[in-house]
């Protein structure tokens, strides 16, 4: 969930480390550390909260070395405390470590560690590595790259990407991906690696990928790349387009803010990606023809199933549409064969939760299509056919552009169910460019969406309600004010209300009712009148053609630009977003990165 970095070649080493480390902060920012090995001596910095504390505490301070590792934590064990802080350094200081995942039989191993002496700082489970690292090397002097990886990989149970630097080999840093995301970059005169590639693309865009159980060894001399098993090593590279000035803030206070703006040129971006694509996508849809269709994802990413699911029956597909969640897929499975089309929704390409249900789906022959925002990671090397979403560097926790892409791409993909046609899939694709003139309109509307963000500050439960295509879109809203705003937003089919919820009514209440779905919204609005007659203060969203409905009593209406159907409802997740944003602003809260989340979240 944390990210690592490490390089090797830099003269200014910890601005360098710590460069690294920002462009991975928003996975992970409860603490923060680096390791610089000067000479053969470590010296270690590392601070609880944001990576800002770690650069105040470094401020002033000469560091020198020309190589070092660093770390920004999501903790999983123990408190984020400068303790429990990455680097860890062995108990002889001759080796620091990095970890990102989790060490499952971490309390076996501190046991065996305790045996022999050592005595563990940290409560987590991370420090072990270090230690058992250096007791290895102790019991080995003939130590090799290949008896190190061999080791390691059968010692530790669970998931890490793991960065290593010994003492005595100051130019050297040794890493090795399980479960966990690592890649890096070769230059003439630096050498970087990373859990992610947005704080490699400053040094070379040409990017090598560890694939999973690989292990890598790097100096500025030589490169050694090993599978876990010693088996013939088969490399990846990517070439990443994206533009560096993506991961900047560029003006803006926060990157969520600049996201939102970024919309209108992601959707085109996805457009071009989709038209090239949709040929790929139809002979892959027509060999596997499919009896059923299974999107799954988690959190955000996994509503553009729910959408895809409900526009499916609306459009009378003769196959079954159905969504899970990453987490529970594994474990509660519904029948897969190998005519079951399993598309697999990730911006990240790393949530673990959907690795492992695709993972699962593929063992029981289910083809599986990967639709992802990042190249090289995870979920793309999964799918039998991989999809970007085009939608560029997204750096805010709360998802935004990428969560758009997914839901244009899910309703793709029950396009190509439908019809395979390709001069209607382009016809179909062309409404996208409408779709981001109406992005543009809706953020013009911002002022407007921003007093009713400021009411529902004031209150710390709401409603989103909706039926058919709206309920996904509620879903997806109430996510993004739990997530930006802290306020337990509540999303709710709109006749199931009366069936319970509609006791939590009592006067002021907020209940953000949605109206993008013609084809019920008349039912939702008696919902809402129900809602209003018992004191319910009404904020509504509709992005139908049309004037606005009348309300018995008065409502907050955002009356939103008209476009064509299903699309309109897109622009309605945009409104939600200004929403969110503002709310959380209004609630003084740091919108980019929400307590307690990190953006790629690489645990179970
Ligand atoms: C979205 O705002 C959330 N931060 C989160 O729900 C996210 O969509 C989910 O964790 C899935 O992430 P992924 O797309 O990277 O797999
Ligand atoms: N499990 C480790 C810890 O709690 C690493 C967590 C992470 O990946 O950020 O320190």
């Amino acid at each position: 969930m944390c990210g690592i970095v490490g390089i090797i070649g830099c003269h200014d080493i910890s601005t360098e480390l710590i460069k690294m480390l920002h462009g991975l902060e928003y996975r992970g920012y409860d603490s923060s550390g680096i390791a610089i090995n000067l000479h053969g001596n470590f010296q270690i910095y590392k601070k609880a909260g944001p990576l800002s504390i770690l650069k105040k505490e470094i401020a002033g301070i000469t560091l020198k070395g020309r190589s070092g590792i660093g770390h920004t934590r999501w903790a999983t064990h123990g408190a984020p405390t400068d303790t429990n802080a990455h680097p860890f350094l062995s108990s002889k200081s001759s080796v620091t470590v990095v970890h990102n995942g989790i060490i499952e039989n971490y309390k076996a191993l501190r046991d065996k560690l305790s045996d022999n002496d050592y005595i563990m700082e940290s409560e987590t489970d991370s420090e072990v590595i270090a230690h058992l690292i250096e007791l290895f090397t102790i019991h080995n002097p003939d130590w090799t790259f290949n008896s190190l990886v061999a080791y390691l990989s059968t010692t530790l149970k669970g998931a890490y990407a793991l960065l290593i630097q010994f003492a005595d080999k100051p130019n050297e840093i040794y890493g090795l991906r399980f479960e966990c995301p690592l890649a890096y970059v070769i230059t003439t005169k630096t050498v970087a690696i990373s859990s992610d590639i947005a704080s490699l693309i400053t040094y070379d865009r040409n990017i090598n990928i560890l694939r999973d159980r690989q292990a890598v060894h790097l100096s500025l001399e030589k490169e050694e790349l090993i599978n876990f098993d010693s088996t013939e090593v088969d490399k990846l590279h990517v070439n990443v387009d994206w533009d560096i000035k993506a991961a900047e803030k560029s003006g803006y206070d926060y990157f969520l803010r600049k996201e939102i703006d970024e919309q209108s040129n992601s959707v085109r971006a996805l457009k071009s990606a989709l038209i090239e694509s949709a040929g790929k996508i139809n002979s892959f849809i027509k060999n596997t023809n499919p009896d059923s269709v299974i999107f799954i994802a988690c959190g955000s990413a996994s509503y553009s199933g729910v959408f895809a699911s409900v526009f499916a029956r609306q459009l009378e597909l003769k196959q079954t549409v159905s969504w899970e969640i990453g987490s529970e897929f594994r474990y509660n499975p519904p029948i897969i064969n190998e005519k079951t089309l399993v598309i697999g929704m990730s911006q990240s390409g790393e949530t673990a939760d959907t690795v492992t249900a695709l993972r699962y789906a593929k063992s029981k022959n289910a083809k599986v299509i990967s639709v992802i925002n990042v190249v090289g990671s995870t979920i793309s090397m999964i799918g039998d056919l991989t999809i970007n979403l085009s939608a560029g560097p997204e750096v805010a926790v709360p998802s935004t552009k990428a969560v758009i892409n997914q839901f244009i791409a899910s309703m793709f993909f029950i396009e190509v169910l439908r019809t395979q046609d390709q001069d209607s899939l382009n016809k179909w694709l062309s409404t996208i460019d409408d779709l981001a003139v109406a992005i543009k309109q809706v953020i013009a509307m911002e002022d407007s969406i921003k007093s009713y963000a400021k009411l529902l500050a004031g209150h710390q439960n709401m409603f989103i309600v909706g039926r058919g295509l709206d309920y996904p879109i509620s879903l997806e809203g109430a996510l993004k004010l739990k997530e930006t705003a802290y306020i337990h937003a509540e999303s709710m089919y709109a006749g199931e209300f009366k069936h319970g919820s509609i006791s939590l009514i009592e006067y002021g209440m907020p209940v953000l009712i949605l109206l993008g779905d013609k084809s019920v919204a008349l039912k939702t609005i008696i919902n809402a009148e129900e809602v209003a007659t018992r004191g319910g203060q009404l904020f509504i969203i509709d992005s139908l053609e049309g004037e606005k409905f009348d309300f018995s009593s008065e409502v907050n209406y955002i009356k939103l630009p008209h476009i064509k159907n299903p699309f309109n409802l897109i622009t309605q997740i945009v409104a939600l977003q200004l929403l969110a944003y503002h709310a959380g602003l209004h609630r003084n809260i740091n919108v980019d990165r929400p307590r307690n989340l990190a953006k790629s979240v690489t645990v179970e």
